[in-house]
């Protein structure tokens, strides 16, 4: 089985790099219809399910690399220590990129990593899916590499599992594979639209999460007792979300991705020491989107971990939600 290291050489050693003088990318950010919960191996970050996202647009992350005298991580405008958790996991993945290159070319610079989030602060969306696809394609093109979407979407998931999909827009389809080395865990976006499909976030906390989503994957997987049924779940919810988004079935598009949400909460909840992202105003979202809905209006919802909520509804209802829930932001 392959280290991070490795794994990042095999992918990168098919490419011959040259240094520019600066580059610039720009990913989106993205929302899982059917979630990814949970890891088959933690070394190389791959999940135990397949999962399909949603991209929020013009909603994510611009990075832009360039020599310097020495390293340096600059996030929405302030330099960061780089002893810093956030700045030093941006180093960690640029020296996977770095290491490998390194071998090929001399003289390789230090790097002035700015990055950019324009996700409104307290949108409640994470940053780290479009934050470390943007840096992946910013060094690819540094670099000059070429590298293709699928092996784009390979090295992003080394930083977290989410940034896979943010490579591609629209709708994405992520692989778990079953290659121990992970070469079959990819991302792929779908080739059909939907523009009467809106999102509206809704943010009830913009603090940190308390629990990362690492350790409580972690967390879930060893303990809790419904974690055994997610895999089959998650399989039962993507064949009803594929046939949703082919039909455009915005009905079962909606209610699956909510099932699917509130399934991997449960889950999150069953474990030991339970796992709860919800706030009190979450749960009275939740109630009253159920309400909006047995009165008849076609609306749904999507959690990720954390308390903030997602709705999910159509265009043409757009001015109805808006007056429920003034506090939204439709994308
Ligand atoms: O990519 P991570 O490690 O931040 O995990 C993402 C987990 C969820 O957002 C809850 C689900 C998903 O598929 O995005």
């Amino acid at each position: 089985m392959l280290t991070r290291k490795e794994f990042a050489k095999q992918i990168l050693a098919n490419h011959t790099p040259s240094i520019k003088e600066k580059a610039t990318a720009f990913a989106p950010a993205n929302i899982a219809l059917v979630k990814y919960w949970g890891k088959r191996d933690k070394e190389l970050n791959l999940p135990v399910t397949d999962s399909l996202s949603i991209d929020l647009g013009n909603l994510g992350t611009e990075t832009t690399i360039e020599p310097a005298d020495k390293d340096a991580v600059i996030l929405n405008g302030t330099e960061l220590a780089l002893d810093n958790t956030f700045a030093a996991k941006v180093i960690d993945f640029v020296n996977l990129f770095r290491n490998t290159v390194n071998q090929a070319v001399a003289n390789q610079p230090a790097l002035r990593i700015t990055t950019d989030n324009n996700i409104p602060t307290g949108a409640g969306v994470a940053s780290s899916a479009s934050g470390f696809a943007a840096l992946t394609k910013a060094l690819d093109q540094f670099y000059s590499l070429g590298l293709s979407g699928r092996e784009l979407s390979l090295m992003a998931n080394l930083g977290s599992g989410s940034a896979s999909r943010s490579i591609f827009k629209g709708f994405v389809y992520r692989h778990a594979g079953t290659d121990p080395n992970g070469m079959d865990s990819y991302s792929e976006p779908l080739s059909c639209t939907w523009p009467e499909l809106k999102i509206g976030l809704i943010t009830v906390s913009a603090k940190a999460k308390r629990v990362s989503s690492r350790e409580g994957m972690e967390r879930t997987v060893a303990t809790s007792p419904l974690y055994k049924t997610w895999p089959q779940q998650v399989q039962n919810d993507m064949a009803k979300m594929l046939a949703a988004i082919k039909e455009k079935d915005f009905e079962l598009m909606g209610s699956t991705a909510e099932s699917n949400a509130l399934a991997m909460h449960e889950c999150m909840r069953a474990a030991t020491p339970p796992l709860n992202y919800f706030e009190p105003e979450t749960e009275a979202i939740i109630s009253k989107v159920q309400k909006l809905r047995r009165e008849g209006l076609p609306l749904y919802l999507t959690i990720d971990a954390g308390p903030n909520v997602k709705l999910l509804f159509q265009e043409k209802d757009t001015h109805t939600i808006k007056t429920e829930f003034p506090d939204m932001r439709v994308i």
